[in-house]
């Protein structure tokens, strides 16, 4: 048995979630020296960027965008701030953002204000001439750091010894996940999802092999598996801190669904309970959640879809319709201030921005941006050559299934 019984640690990522919630909506940029003064750890800038005014930021990534053109293309995640996703050439949900990393011909240099496996992914679908940047180097995610390469590597063996290795089960990873989980899932006949075709990948998966290990979100697996009609009895979680992940070898032989212990420190916040008082409040409320969020939310809300599904619903909806969102806090506000003849509000009362997402402060985007017109690439992601190949196929597996 391959599996380490390591006692669990909690990523870091996950302990400053907390550290910019507040009751209020709105969530203005201040200086960074003044954002870092909450105690958080952000990668250290050169000084001069640290006590920047906000406008200062504005006015100089201005400058320095329109001094580098066409060269550079900035793409933005829907959980960028206002300050940020206002200099974004293309903005979107995590699928939309690696189709168009993969088509974009013309930028030498792609800067994506997103997560660090967002800036992963790129990397791997941009052609080999192109550099992707992060603008701040700890920008990662909870839910990724969830599922380290040591502790799946542990655990895919442990599964190939139970279940044979030749298609007893087909590994499939969200795109949150290192680069290194998607190669495992490429050279396994395995592939990667994203919230908006995970029931899909799933789906082939399926057509592959009886069984799917779905990685690192256990929510999104489950409530795909749910909506596919795999009963809760079919699937395990598997806790990469517990021998066999917790499991028997009848219990894991006789699952169509392993799930990994991951999850989104942000969805986990939105609760059937809130649901409940917002319908209570407002009678006619329509209620709309991100899948990552517990099967209980899923469950009682009326829509459920990925960022990009919840902007579009939304945007489409007729004047004066009410909205509860279960999601990123930046993206529910956005879409607020941007359909001012509906009612739209965040289903938790407590709104807390992504962490990681929020570490993408504008003076590390012009910090970057000015790097680049003075010729210095910063904070450049790259992926091994053979991860990159085989991370591909995966990728390529779920870009082929539209
Ligand atoms: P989307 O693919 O829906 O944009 O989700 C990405 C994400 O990280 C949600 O937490
Ligand atoms: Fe990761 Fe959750 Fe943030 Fe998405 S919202 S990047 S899953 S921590």
């Amino acid at each position: 048995m391959a599996t380490r019984t390591h006692q669990p640690s909690i990523p870091l990522t996950e302990i400053e979630q907390s550290a910019f919630c507040r009751t209020e909506d709105q969530l203005p940029a201040k200086s960074l020296a003044e954002e870092q003064a909450v105690n958080v750890r952000w990668q250290d800038i050169p000084a001069q960027y640290l006590h920047c005014s906000v406008e200062e930021l504005d006015q100089r990534i201005g400058i320095a965008k329109k001094t580098l053109g066409k060269s550079v293309t900035i793409l933005g995640h829907h959980y960028q701030r206002e300050e940020i996703i206002k200099y974004a050439d293309f903005q979107g949900d995590s699928f939309l953002l690696s189709q168009e990393a993969a088509s974009l011909a013309e930028a030498e240099c792609i800067v994506f204000c997103g997560v660090h496996f967002m800036a992963e992914t790129a990397c791997i679908l941009s052609s080999s001439n192109q550099r992707v940047i992060l603008p701040n180097i700890t920008a990662g995610c909870s839910m990724a750091d969830m599922a380290p390469m040591e502790d799946v590597d542990d655990a895919w063996e442990d599964l190939e010894s139970v279940l044979g290795n030749r298609g007893g089960i087909t590994p499939i990873t969200y795109m949150n996940s290192i680069a290194g989980i998607k190669a495992l899932c490429g050279r396994n006949n395995g592939a990667v999802c994203t919230s908006s075709n995970a029931d899909k990948v799933m789906e082939w998966g399926f057509q592959q092999s009886g069984r799917v290990l779905f990685l690192p979100d256990q929510h999104l697996g489950r409530n795909t598996g749910l909506k596919m009609g795999i009963p809760l009895d079919k699937m395990v979680v598997w806790d990469p801190f517990k021998a066999m992940g917790g499991n028997t070898t009848e219990q894991l032989a006789n699952a169509k669904l392993v799930l990994w212990k991951g999850h989104c420190s942000v969805h986990t916040r939105f609760s059937a309970g809130q649901i409940q008082a917002a319908r209570e409040r407002y009678p006619d409320i329509k209620v709309i959640a991100h899948p990552e969020c517990p099967m209980e939310t899923v469950d009682a809300a009326d829509f459920v879809g990925s960022t990009e599904f919840i902007r579009s619903m939304i945007n489409d909806a007729p004047a004066g319709s009410q909205w509860a969102v279960g999601t990123e806090v930046s993206l529910v506000n956005r879409l607020a201030i941007n359909n001012p003849d509906k009612l739209i509000f965040c289903l938790d009362p407590v709104t807390c921005p992504c962490s990681t997402m929020y570490r993408i402060h504008p003076a590390y985007l012009l910090w970057v941006l000015e790097g680049l017109v003075g010729g210095k690439v910063i904070n450049e992601i790259t992926v091994p050559e053979q991860t990159q190949v085989e991370a591909r196929v995966a990728l390529d597996r779920m870009l082929a299934l539209k």
